[in-house]
């Protein structure tokens, strides 16, 4: 048996088979390069589903990481410690906010967004206890918690898991009319991703995030805008809701806010809005802990300096390019922006799992999603070269099946 072979069944023999994943053992990585157990290399295009948008083990990361192993790693929100208030003033001046609530994974980010917006609409709006209503978009991520899967749309994230949280209203993707027509007296705010990644990289219309800022302008709600895979530097902005020139009044974070070193996530708002939470009502052990603090500002410095949104824009010229002249040959549909893409597999040649396993076997990383899409989102220290090779690759994998169907 080989080392992949034996690191596959001991995983299968005693974890819970929560995923699916390629046969592929991780065993290290750098940039976007990554070495499995065999000693075989693979370009990686997926990036952790973004949380690796500064590649694996990023050299300022990592030092930022290590100094503070070596200083402090948990305090706990018992006492202060001395990285949390300098990163969450970094952090929010890179969002234009006021105040930061740090949480761990995206869920938590989400369930303390949809926390937050409750708390504002008794408060400030007037919503009546416990009646207040959130409107989110059909073909929704948000993650994976109970109140989370309450409003998914995918049956398999949701069957065999209730009963549900109840006060979410959910509305088609990208129509402006359902969503008027939903908001209203009880709605606390409106929490849509920008660009919708697990759904395969969904890029709504023009205009559809600056009639959602419109809507709950006038009927007085927040908008909510989940950049946990969209933000930090993927769509070749620092936010997808600034491509569209909107501004939400909440922005939930995470993934890339790790660096892919510790999980760091964060609720960023007004202080008209986060100011509202009181000490006892919401927190957690490790949310804004000293390393993850020291880590995430300086994933906020990277991003300070725009050269990985420029790097985004930059992949995401040859990236596209490069997939839409694949339509017609094995690809019916290419949708994204900068380094993000969502590719549909024609059903005929294959699935989208079947084709990344086969791109798996000639050295290139990426997954599928609902069937027959695959979704690329390489680390932003991939070269263009790099890009075209992978490019190739898929050119590759698609023509060996054509030929066989
Ligand atoms: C948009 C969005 N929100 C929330 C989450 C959940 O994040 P986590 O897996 O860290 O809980 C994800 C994860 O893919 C996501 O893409």
């Amino acid at each position: 048996m080989n080392r992949t072979t034996a690191a596959i069944k001991i995983e299968r023999d005693v974890l819970a088979h929560n995923y699916h994943p390629l046969s592929v053992v991780v065993e290290r990585a750098e940039g976007s390069w990554i070495t499995d157990v065999d000693g075989k290399r693979y370009l990686d295009c997926l990036a952790g589903y973004s949380a690796l948008n500064f590649g694996h083990g990023h050299p300022a990361l990592l030092a930022a990481a290590r100094a503070q192993l070596a200083r402090a790693t948990l305090t706990s929100r018992a006492f202060h410690n001395d990285r949390l208030g300098p990163f969450a003033a970094k952090l929010a001046d890179l969002c234009g906010m006021h105040l930061v609530l740090p949480m761990n994974t995206g869920a938590e980010a989400v369930e303390t967004g949809i926390k937050v917006a409750r708390r504002w609409a008794y408060q400030v709006k007037g919503v009546p206890a416990d009646d207040a209503e959130i409107v989110v978009a059909a073909g929704n991520f948000h993650g994976r918690t109970t109140t989370v899967v309450s409003f998914s749309t995918d049956e398999q994230a949701r069957t065999g898991f209730g009963p549900f949280t109840p006060g979410f209203t959910v509305v088609p993707y990208d129509d402006l009319d359902a969503l008027e027509a939903a908001v209203g007296e009880r709605t606390a705010a409106v929490l849509v991703e920008p660009i919708q990644g697990e759904a395969g990289v969904v890029v709504p219309s023009d205009g559809y995030l600056a009639g959602i800022r419109r809507i709950c302008d006038d009927r007085r709600a927040l908008f909510v805008a989940d950049e946990i895979q969209s933000g930090l530097g993927r769509v070749g902005a620092t936010f997808a809701c600034e491509l569209a020139g909107v501004r939400p009044d909440i922005y939930l974070l995470g993934k890339a806010l790790g660096g892919g070193v510790v999980p760091v996530s964060a609720v960023v708002s007004s202080r008209d809005v986060l100011g509202l939470i009181r000490p006892g009502e919401h927190g957690s052990t490790f949310g804004g802990n000293p390393l993850a603090a020291a880590v995430g500002s300086a994933v906020v410095d990277l991003l300070a300096t725009g050269e990985y949104q420029a790097a985004a824009r930059r992949i995401g010229d040859v990236l596209h390019r490069g997939l839409r002249d694949l339509i017609g040959h094995g690809v019916t549909a290419v949708r994204g922006v900068g380094a993000w893409a969502g590719v549909d597999i024609d059903p005929a040649i294959g699935s989208g799992r079947q084709i990344c396993e086969a791109l798996a076997e000639r050295g290139v990383l990426v997954k599928d999603t609902h069937g027959s899409t695959i979704r690329f989102a390489p680390p932003l220290v991939t070269t263009d070269d790099e890009i075209r090779w992978a490019l190739d690759r898929l050119r590759e994998v698609l023509a060996a099946r054509q030929s066989t169907v």
